[in-house]
Order: structure tokens, then C-alpha cells, then sequence
């Protein structure tokens, strides 16, 4: 569970801009640890302060990589946010050296937000017109994580028509404007154009991440295949890569959840944030998700758990020519049901399976929804080669007993989002 220190913290935070000490920011904010920021820096006199803007976003936890315009290096060098990140800043689009270290496309999935801080007139201008003239608003258009601009210039320019009005479509679309200030300005005039101050600047950033929706709630989320031995060689398991359970741990711990993630085996890396028990077979998945279910609000079952597995696991390897024999049968039992037995307990928590079919995809999920005694069940048509098992992508229908959300395809980051903020909604109503 989490502490009610943090809780205070949170709830602070959620308070009136204006009123925050600067206090605050010797706390750590939990929610930008580990957190991968895309820092873009255009040009103009408060460029310098993107600096400063690295090193609070580093104390903080976040991993900080940079990209400049051409004019930002005008305002500050390049070597001097290098060796403040610590990674070569990107420059140029197709630049043959940056681009071998990380693609522009491979930049824009690597962060978890785009802040362009500070953010000029005609930056602002080109993102809302759509460019993808230079490396950043080539990142900016490919990017499928939040973006978040601190804009800084003279004040006569903040407030004409034209700035206004790009604002305002970036805000349509989505994304966030964070300042800018009022104040005394580098060129002598006083008015609304001030870089947001950097340590407000940071709990602004922080909050992004920070829904607070499931503040106090612990979540329980089942991830990744399971591996049922045949022998010491060899084993039945399925193609789920844990992509998807992965994303909704993320989600549920940017929700303020305390998630308590049960892997199967996969390739991922977990986020520190996040309570991982990683375990192999359906058996072990079972005695982990019993040991700890009684402290969960919500209980996710998103893996691909194996139904059967051998009645004997072989203590040698089985030898293809055993008995002379061209066949091999071997006897399977069922597994525990480990969505079906949290669902039966008298303290049950929020339930919600996942249902992974190839055809009839209704029928099942909602026998599956009825069967299990389940709360609400997402259902993935994984007949469709390029969403379910492995993509990055998926798109699902959510049951509940009585109604159907469909969710299109997207990103599994994004469709996680979404989900965590129906359950959200879940919990509210049924209080
Ligand atoms: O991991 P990815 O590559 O990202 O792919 C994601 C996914 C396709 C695996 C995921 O979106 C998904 O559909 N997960 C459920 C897969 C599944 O096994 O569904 P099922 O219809 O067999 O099971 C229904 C529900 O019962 C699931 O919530 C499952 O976790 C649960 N179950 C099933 C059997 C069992 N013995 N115990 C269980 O808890």
C-alpha cells in the first residue's frame, strides 16, 4: 500500500500552482522515476535554463535526452547539455552519427513525454502547421507519447493572434501548454512570456504522469505466458510476449496505484515502480497471485495462462526413438484457474479477465465474463496477426454484463490508459 506521507505529497501537488513552496521539490517525486523525457530546446534567451531544467529533471529520477534546434545552439552549446545528460544531444534530422545511436523514430518510442522547454513563437508556429522540417517536430509528428510545451518569448509575441491561435490547436490536439509566466522579461518589457519557473516547471511535468486515479488502491496484474514442463528440455507455453500486461502495470502505477505485477516469463523489464514476482508455470502463477490477492482492490488477469499442463514432467530428456515408437502421446491436467478462484473469494477484488480468441470472439468472452464471475473482460481478437500476442498494438472490446466499449486499434500504452481510466470509473461508481 502507499504511505500516507506519499498520498500528502501527491495531494499537494494537486493543489493551487501558486501556492507551492519550493520546499516541495526537495521531495522526491516517485511518479518521474525511471521516467524517459525527451527534452526539446529551441531557440531563444531561456534556452539557457534547460540547463538547470536537465539536472531538476535528474534529481527527480528521469532519464534526459535532448534534442536542439539550430538556433537553440546559438543560445547554449550542445556540450554543455551533452555532458549534463549524459548522451549525445541530437541535432540534425538523418544525421548519420546521431541516427546510428537512436533514430529519430527510435527517439520518439524511447520517451515516455516530449517537453519542449523553452519552446519559441516559430516552434510553436511549425508543430501547429504540422512541419517536419528539422529533427524535433519530425520527433513531435511521430510521436505517440504526450507532449508538453513550456513556451518563453517576448510578450508582444505570446499575445498575438497568430501565437494565440497555435496555442490553442496544440491544446486541442491534445497537447499541454505549461506557462508561460508573467514577469520582467530579458529584452526590459514586463508581460506574459516568462519561461515557467523550473522548479514549478518540474512538479508541472510530474503531474502529467500522475492521474492519481488509483491513489491508494492496490492492483494486481497477471503478465506473459506461462511455461508448463514436458521433461528438463522442454515445455508447452503460448506466444504472449507480456507487452500487454506490462503496459497496464505502467499505467496503473501512473494512476498512483501500488501495482503488484505477476510475470510469466518474457523479455521485458519491469519499472522500479512497479512490485514484480516473476514465475514460470500456471501452478507457481497461482501461489503467488494467492499469496498476495487478499491486499488487492483490482485484479487484472492479462496472462496467456496455460490451461493444461503435463500429468508427468519427465526427469530426463524424452529420447525421440523411446520404445521404438513414432508417436508421443502425452496426458495433460487441468491448471488452476487463477482468475476464476480470485473472483470466487468472499473479499474479491475488482476483477477484469482478458479473453484472447480467434473467432466467435463475442460469445466466448461473454461465457468467459459469466463463467469466471467477472467484473468486466477485454477481449482481443488474436486470429488478426497484426494486434494481440506480441504487437505493440491491439485493439479490444470491453464486456461488461450489460454493454460493449470498443476500444480501435492503438498502441498498448495507450489502450492500457484508456483501460486503466474505465476501471477507475468502475470503482467510483460502485463506492
Ligand atoms: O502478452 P502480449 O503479447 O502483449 O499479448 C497480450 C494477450 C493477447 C496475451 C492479452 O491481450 C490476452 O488476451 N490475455 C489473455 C489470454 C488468455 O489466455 O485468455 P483466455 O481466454 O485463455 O483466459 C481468460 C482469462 O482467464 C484471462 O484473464 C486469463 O488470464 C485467465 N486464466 C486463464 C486460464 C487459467 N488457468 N487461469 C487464468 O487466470
Amino acid at each position: 500500500m502507499r504511505s500516507g506521507c506519499k498520498a500528502g505529497i501527491i495531494a499537494f501537488l494537486k493543489g493551487d500552482a501558486a501556492t507551492w513552496p519550493g520546499i516541495m521539490m526537495n521531495k522526491p517525486l516517485i511518479s518521474l522515476k525511471n521516467r524517459r523525457i525527451l527534452l526539446g530546446i529551441t531557440g531563444g534567451i531561456a534556452a539557457y535554463k534547460a540547463a538547470e531544467l536537465t539536472r531538476r529533471l535528474q534529481d527527480q529520477g528521469a532519464d534526459v535526452r535532448v534534442i536542439m534546434t539550430r538556433s537553440a545552439t546559438e543560445f547554449i552549446t550542445p556540450l554543455t547539455m551533452q555532458a549534463l545528460s549524459t548522451h549525445p544531444v541530437h541535432l540534425d534530422l538523418l544525421n548519420p552519427d546521431t541516427e546510428s545511436v537512436m533514430g529519430h523514430i527510435e527517439l520518439a518510442r524511447w520517451a515516455d513525454l516530449i517537453l519542449i522547454a523553452p519552446a519559441s513563437a516559430n516552434f510553436l508556429a511549425r508543430f501547429a502547421s504540422g512541419q517536419g522540417d528539422d529533427l524535433l517536430t519530425t520527433v513531435c509528428l511521430a510521436a505517440q507519447c504526450p507532449v508538453a510545451v513550456a513556451p518563453a518569448m517576448n510578450q508582444a509575441m505570446w499575445s498575438k493572434p497568430a501565437t494565440q491561435t497555435n496555442s490553442a490547436t496544440l491544446v486541442q490536439r491534445g497537447v499541454q501548454i505549461l506557462g508561460p509566466e508573467d514577469g520582467i522579461q530579458a529584452c526590459g518589457e514586463t508581460g506574459s512570456g516568462r519561461l515557467m519557473a523550473i522548479d514549478q516547471l518540474v512538479v508541472r511535468v510530474s503531474e502529467l504522469f500522475n492521474t492519481g486515479r488509483l491513489q491508494g488502491k492496490t492492483v494486481m496484474i497477471t503478465a506473459g505466458p506461462t511455461r508448463e514442463a514436458i521433461d528438463p528440455v522442454r515445455y508447452i507455453s503460448n506466444h504472449s510476449s507480456g507487452k500487454q500486461g506490462y503496459a497496464l502495470a505502467v499505467a496503473a502505477a501512473d494512476a498512483g496505484a501500488h501495482v503488484i505485477l505477476v510475470s510469466g516469463p518474457t523479455n521485458l523489464t519491469a519499472p522500479d515502480r512497479v512490485e514484480l514476482i516473476q514465475v514460470i508455470s500456471a501452478q507457481d502463477m497461482h501461489a503467488a497471485v494467492q499469496a498476495q490477492i487478499a491486499s488487492a482492490d483490482v485484479f487484472i488477469g492479462v496472462a496467456a495462462v496455460a490451461d493444461y499442463r503435463p500429468k508427468l514432467v519427465q526427469q530426463h530428456k524424452i529420447k525421440k526413438d523411446q520404445n521404438g515408437q513414432r508417436s508421443l502421446t502425452l496426458e495433460l491436467v487441468e491448471n488452476p484457474d487463477v482468475i476464476a478462484e480470485v473472483a470466487m473469494r468472499a473479499d474479491k477484488p475488482f476483477t477484469i479477465g482478458f479473453a484472447a480468441e480467434t473467432e466467435r470472439v463475442e460469445t466466448y468472452a461473454r461465457k468467459k465474463l459469466i463463467d469466471k464471475k467477472l467484473d468486466m473482460i477485454v477481449a482481443n481478437n488474436v486470429g488478426n496477426t497484426e494486434i494481440g500476442f506480441n504487437s505493440d498494438v491491439n485493439a479490444i472490446t470491453v464486456y461488461f454484463q450489460d454493454r460493449a466499449i470498443d476500444l480501435p486499434k492503438m498502441s498498448k500504452r495507450s489502450l492500457s490508459e484508456h483501460l486503466i481510466e474505465l476501471i477507475s470509473q468502475q470503482l467510483i461508481e460502485a463506492l
